[in-house]
């Protein structure tokens, strides 16, 4: 099918995916909306995200994956700074850098391993730091901690800021936005794909982009790329307070991460839960995580406890994202499945899929997480 000139797209969800290639195609000239089932943007996934961009941590093999969070990664600083410029809103981008720590032998090995395939590749990371090395860059660790890999480029953002940014940055270049609106099924054997809303109304446009999040799976075209599926995966997280600056560094360990953002709340993530759609916390869930921080940092046994909460993260069937075409020459595109990664990849995201729209068919570099591949 050929590229249309001024394309009209709509896309599904307006979680920072959503968002992100919402801003990218109307930047290159599309007319775009964004309809979202939530009565505010950004409130399910991307409210729960600690905001990490931890490629070189997440990654577990040198592949396309490694790869496409390495390139989002170093779109990250001049995204941010344009979405600022675009917005006048500050997303907390701070690049402190990372520490993978373990307290297990066989994970150091494994971790000693993981250095040398990533230097292999391209990753800025150290080797092995034994537990002295470690706590020369984050004093405070437990004395649990046994060695430890540093990446020093991985940072975070503060995901609520970052929502805001993009919802004022796709407002300002004209992007209607409904939310309080659930597209409940996509038909894509007409001539434009034609979406029906729940209350009986019909869109039509010449693409959509399916950025729904743990909500996808349900809206995948029946004819499409097989039976897809998009799974929740609960994340859930606390905020502790200690009163002052303890974290330089994301300390990343075997039970879960910890990171301090400006307003020096320390968050401490996350659970990986497979409990549907039950997106609050449990006290078991916050008693694991408060128990792994205090584990990583002793010192923030005495912080004030804030608040806790949980988002549900979507996977798919290889926990790759799902992103392209649902079938060759088609007009319906998923953005989506972003699991554990959604606001590092949302940058090269937003690229490839406005790419594949203007450009009239997928980028090569979208070939390893195209929908097809698990038809
Ligand atoms: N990106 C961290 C998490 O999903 O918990």
């Amino acid at each position: 099918m050929e590229s249309v000139a001024r394309p009209e797209c709509l896309v599904v969800g307006a979680g920072v995916v959503g968002l992100a290639v919402a801003d990218a195609l109307v930047r290159r000239g599309a007319r775009v909306g964004i309809l979202e089932r939530g009565a505010r943007c950004g409130e399910e996934a991307s409210a729960a995200a600690a905001g990490m961009l931890a490629g070189g941590a997440e990654a577990t093999g040198a592949d396309p994956f490694q790869d496409l969070c390495r390139a989002s990664r170093q779109l990250w600083p001049g995204w941010a700074a344009e979405l600022e410029r675009e917005s006048g809103l500050d997303c907390e981008l701070e690049l402190t850098g990372l520490v993978r720590v373990t307290a297990s032998e066989e994970v150091a090995l494994e971790l000693e391993r993981k250095s040398a395939w990533q230097r292999d590749h391209g990753v800025e990371v150290s080797p092995l730091l034994d537990a002295p090395q470690l706590a020369q860059l984050v004093p405070g660790l437990g004395s649990s901690v046994l060695a430890g890999l540093h990446y020093p480029t991985d940072g975070h953002i503060h995901s609520h800021r970052l929502t805001a940014a993009l919802v004022a940055a796709c407002t300002r270049q004209g992007v209607a936005i409904e939310t309080d609106t659930e597209v409940v099924a996509i038909d894509i054997r007409a001539s434009r794909p034609r979406l029906s809303l729940s209350g009986g109304r019909e869109l039509e446009a010449d693409y959509v982009v399916v950025s729904a999040g743990s909500w996808s799976g349900a809206l995948m075209p029946a004819s499409a790329a097989g039976q897809l599926s998009v799974e929740p995966v609960r994340g859930q997280m606390v905020a502790l307070d200690p009163g002052r600056q303890v974290l330089p560094v994301i300390v990343f360990g075997d039970h879960g991460y910890l990171l301090q953002k400006r307003s020096g709340l320390v968050l401490a993530g996350a659970t990986e839960e497979r409990v549907g759609y039950q997106s609050w916390p449990t006290a078991e869930g916050v008693g694991r995580l408060v128990t792994a921080a205090i584990d990583l940092m002793p010192q923030l046994s005495q912080s004030r406890f804030a608040y806790a909460w949980a988002g549900l993260r979507p996977h798919s069937a290889d926990g790759w994202p799902l992103l392209g075409r649902t079938e060759v020459g088609g007009r319906v595109l998923l953005a989506t499945a972003h699991y554990r990664n959604g606001v590092l990849l949302a940058p090269v995201t937003a690229e490839l899929i406005a790419r594949a729209v203007f450009e009239g068919s997928d980028p090569p570099e979208l070939g390893p997480f195209s929908p097809g591949r698990l038809a």
